[in-house]
């Protein structure tokens, strides 16, 4: 009995024994099929292991070769190549072969380099704790905790999506490598939008502007947040919230299954071209196919020709070409594009230059970009007229629809046969100054465009400045005369046809603003009011302006329609007028979304950099136009956030512009400026009444701008230190302490280069020696990032006396 009790005992501890050991192999086995990773474990980049395959070997996960070094990231693998569809940092310069690549016992993803740098590639511990990872079969590199995924590669794309992910969230975009062999972030980008549209554009470094897209879906407003490529290779867009969903047009077909394949892997990659493809693998054959793309020209991508070029050619077969007259900056480099050896600046200004010019036709061609004005009813000789009469004209569209205007340089140029415009470049040959002024030429040699601003300085002697200031004024006076002239002859009914400004009478105005009920501010030139346009229902504003000048009606309509005929996508439009006895009214387009100084000093958060970025770039532009390129010159003189105003997509638009020589008569320079104008106004303005002058607007638009930059007004008294009650002060401190960080404290996705840049703008602005501060062509050119900004000076020199506070 003993025995059998002891063989029974011996018995059930060698059962126990074999389930134990078994259990362990069927976990090992387990284990080795999800090619589960442990903490501790190690990557090489110069030996092995190099990578962690996944269970079918079809995916790995390691180091692979770039440039001259080696790359963390996932590849395809393939024969006789393998497709990397994800790269870890990929902007970070290559590793060298002595780099290793550790899944730490804290579960943190690092990459160490062979001087002992660490970069983390995924951090989940943060958030939690992880006990394994695994490179899995559909090309996803997990990290578990307790068996449920913490961090997923999936989450972060780059260029590619792969059968089963998704592009949503914080990570909605995918942006192009810079080639096939160089998986650095490239200039194309895709991008899930919150609106709900699918957009593709070229990132030219400035910031995004819908000039620069060049495919899109077209459903913004729907509530499209998730763009996914499923496993069969069929790419939809739908909401997280409700799963009706939409296949992405242009790329509806089905995933090719040619033959008995079975196994087929799904890919969509921006590629470095800016096309966007979907690819399938067929892993047995070892085959890829191309079987979908959102657009079949590469010249259809814009950007890939650079400035002053065109594009032309089909498929992938295409050139850069220059326009007439520019030759290539590179001759080996051809999509860098073109420039032109000379070009004349400032020239509006500039009535003494004489510029020889011939002007090329081009057909089929056509460019982006703003035009700097439009022009209906004008036949194809007008229109060529139109840019030969404007020096600041580099070349104009001519289609069916109209004449555009548009100054140097010419963007995304494209030529194909189904383009019905005719464009006419001008050519500048020469330029000879008239013998009696004795300003040299300001001929600018492109290759050396910072050139333009220290000769714009030098030129900008006080005498020089104000003798163009005079001439200047006396245009202006004359324009003003024989517009004058020209309105005895006529009456408003061909003022309302030419320039279609529409005069009312005091009546129609009383009534479409219900007796003047709705009153939406006062400011320095009037109460404004809201009202409903008798006919079309549009909401529109209406200016009633002080009493001035009784008598003196027509001179005041004149004015009027130098308001009138200002047409640009940065000014508020004038609608009409009336002008009845010593009654002046001004009739606007409403805009919904209130004043600048609202959207920079009254929210609650702060409004992103991007946004206030383009908003600055949009105020420039205006006042650019009033300087240089509207028919007649308008100098504002009354600049401030809380006249510039912002559309429903938040277009800024300047208003109040030609109104301070309309009321200058009576209103001697000193009883215009009010409290709060004189804010924003230039130092000169205290000594010298002449508002003339266009530097004082650029001192205005040079504290916009900080504002701009800085969300706060240009004088706070609750702030932490007295230095920063001036924000001219504090911004200019910051500038040389190298500071700028405090500038944009607490915001996400700033641009330093690009708030550094602006900086320097700002403070080239507001320098208290009129002469310094740049033309607004500079301004603008410097603000996008086309000039370069030299360092500036402190904008009040020690020790003038700092501006005197006003009372608040
Ligand atoms: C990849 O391209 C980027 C951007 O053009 C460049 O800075 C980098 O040096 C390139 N890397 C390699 C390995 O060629
Ligand atoms: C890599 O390490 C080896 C041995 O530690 C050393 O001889 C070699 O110079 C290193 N290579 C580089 C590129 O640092
Ligand atoms: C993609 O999104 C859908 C819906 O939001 C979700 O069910 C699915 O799991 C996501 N796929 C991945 C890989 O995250
Ligand atoms: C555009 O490119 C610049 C650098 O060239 C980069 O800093 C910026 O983040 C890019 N913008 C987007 C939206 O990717
Ligand atoms: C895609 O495939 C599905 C089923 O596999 C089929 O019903 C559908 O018609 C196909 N669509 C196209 C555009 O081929
Ligand atoms: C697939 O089809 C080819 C002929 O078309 C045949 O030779 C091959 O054996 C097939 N493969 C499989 C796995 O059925
Ligand atoms: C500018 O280029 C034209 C040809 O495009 C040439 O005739 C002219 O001599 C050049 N001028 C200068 C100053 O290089
Ligand atoms: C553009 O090309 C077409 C040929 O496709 C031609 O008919 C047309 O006249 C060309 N020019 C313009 C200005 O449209």
């Amino acid at each position: 009995m003993h025995s059998i009790r002891i063989t029974a005992h011996l018995l059930s501890q060698i059962l126990l024994l074999f389930v134990v050991v078994s259990l362990h192999v069927n976990v090992i086995a387990q284990e080795k099929e999800l090619n589960i990773i442990k903490p501790g474990s190690f990557l090489y980049a110069g030996k092995q292991p190099r990578s962690w395959p996944s269970p079918s070997g079809h995916f790995e996960f390691g180091f692979y070769p770039q440039g001259s070094g080696y790359a963390a990231g996932i590849w395809l693998v393939g024969r006789p190549e393998n497709t990397v569809v994800w790269t870890a940092n990929r902007d970070d310069p290559p590793v060298s072969a002595n780099s290793t690549l550790e899944f730490t016992a804290q579960g943190t993803l690092l990459l160490r380099t062979e001087n002992g740098e660490e970069k983390i590639i995924a951090n989940p511990s943060s958030s939690g704790s992880v006990d394994s990872a695994s490179m899995l079969d559909t090309g996803n590199f997990v990290l578990y905790w307790k068996r449920s995924v913490v961090w997923e590669s999936f989450d972060f794309p780059t260029d590619t999506i792969l059968g089963g992910q998704n592009l949503s969230g914080d990570h909605n975009q995918l942006i192009s490598s810079v080639s096939r062999s160089n998986h650095s972030s490239g200039q194309f980008l895709l991008s899930m939008q919150p609106d709900g549209n699918l957009v593709a554009y070229v990132n030219n470094s400035a910031e995004l502007d819908t000039d620069d897209a060049y495919w899109d879906t077209g459903t913004d407003g729907y509530s499209f947040s998730v763009l996914n490529l499923n496993t069969r290779g069929v790419l939809t867009m739908y909401s997280e919230s409700n799963l009706d969903e939409e296949r992405v047009p242009g790329l509806l077909e089905n995933g090719s299954t040619t033959g008995n394949e079975t196994k087929i892997i799904y890919r969509a990659s921006v590629d470095p071209d800016g096309i966007f493809r979907l690819y399938s693998h067929q892993l047995e054959s070892n085959t890829i196919s191309n079987f979908a793309q959102n657009l079949d020209d590469v010249c259809d991508v814009k950007g890939h020709c650079g400035l002053n070029s065109y594009c032309s050619g089909k498929g992938n077969d295409f050139g850069c070409y220059c326009y007439p007259g520019f030759t290539f900056i590179d001759e080996n480099t051809k999509f860098l594009g073109c420039s032109q050896n000379f070009t004349v600046d400032g020239c509006e200004a500039r009535k003494d230059l004489s510029i020889q010019y011939k002007i090329t036709a081009l057909e089929n061609i056509t460019w982006a970009g703003y035009p700097s004005y439009v022009k209906h009813d004008l036949d194809k000789e007008e229109c060529k007229k139109a840019c030969e009469e404007d020096c600041s004209c580099g070349g104009v569209l001519y289609s069916s629809t109209g004449c555009s205007i548009y100054g140097l340089p010419l963007k995304y140029g494209r030529r194909q046969e189904s383009i019905m415009t005719t464009a006419f470049i001008k050519v500048i040959i020469g330029s000879t100054i008239s013998p009696s002024s004795g300003i040299s030429p300001i001929l600018i040699n492109e290759g050396n465009r910072s050139l333009i601003l220290t000769m714009g300085l030098s030129l900008g002697s006080f005498a020089s400045l104000s003798f163009l200031m005079a001439l200047c004024s006396f245009l202006l006076y004359r324009h003003r005369v024989k517009s004058y002239e020209k309105l005895s002859e006529n009456t408003s009914p061909v003022l309302t046809e030419q320039f279609t400004l529409r005069s009312f009478t005091f009546n129609e105005l009383d009534e479409a603003t219900h007796g003047f009920g709705e009153e939406l501010g006062r400011g320095s030139f009037g109460a404004v009011y809201k009202g409903i346009l008798p006919g079309n229902g549009k909401s529109i504003v209406v200016k009633r302006l002080p009493k001035v000048n009784e008598g003196d009606t027509d001179w005041v309509r004149t004015e009027m329609m130098v308001i009138g005929r200002t047409n640009h996508r940065n000014l508020v439009r004038l609608l009409g007028f009336c002008v009845e006895g010593s009654r002046k009214l001004l009739v606007y387009e409403y805009l919904s979304n209130g004043s600048l100084a609202d959207f920079l000093f009254n929210m609650n958060e702060r409004p992103v950099w991007k946004e206030r970025a383009r908003i600055a770039l949009d105020v420039a532009k205006g006042i650019l136009y009033l300087h240089e390129e509207c028919e007649a010159c308008i100098i504002h003189c009354n600049l401030k956030p809380h006249n510039i105003l912002l559309d429903d997509s938040l277009t800024a638009k300047i208003s109040d512009f030609g109104l301070a020589k309309l009321l200058r008569p009576k209103h001697t320079s000193s009883s215009t400026r009010t409290k709060g104008t004189e804010w924003y106004s230039a130092p000169e303005r205290q000594s010298s009444a002449s508002v003339s002058e266009k530097v004082f607007d650029v001192y205005s638009f040079g504290l916009i701008l900080l504002e701009i930059i800085c969300c706060r007004s240009n004088i706070e008294v609750q702030v932490c230190s007295a230095d920063e009650i001036l924000l001219s002060t504090w911004v200019y401190n910051c500038f040389v302490g190298g500071e700028l960080k405090k500038l944009v404290e607490g915001e996400k996705e700033v641009d330093m280069r690009m708030v550094e840049r602006f900086v320097k703008v700002g403070l080239w602005c507001i320098q208290d020696d009129p002469t310094l501060r740049p033309p607004m062509k500079n301004v603008t050119l410097m603000l996008e990032g086309t000039m370069n900004v030299p360092i500036p000076p402190s904008p009040s020199p020690s020790p003038s006396p700092s501006p005197s506070l006003p009372h608040v």
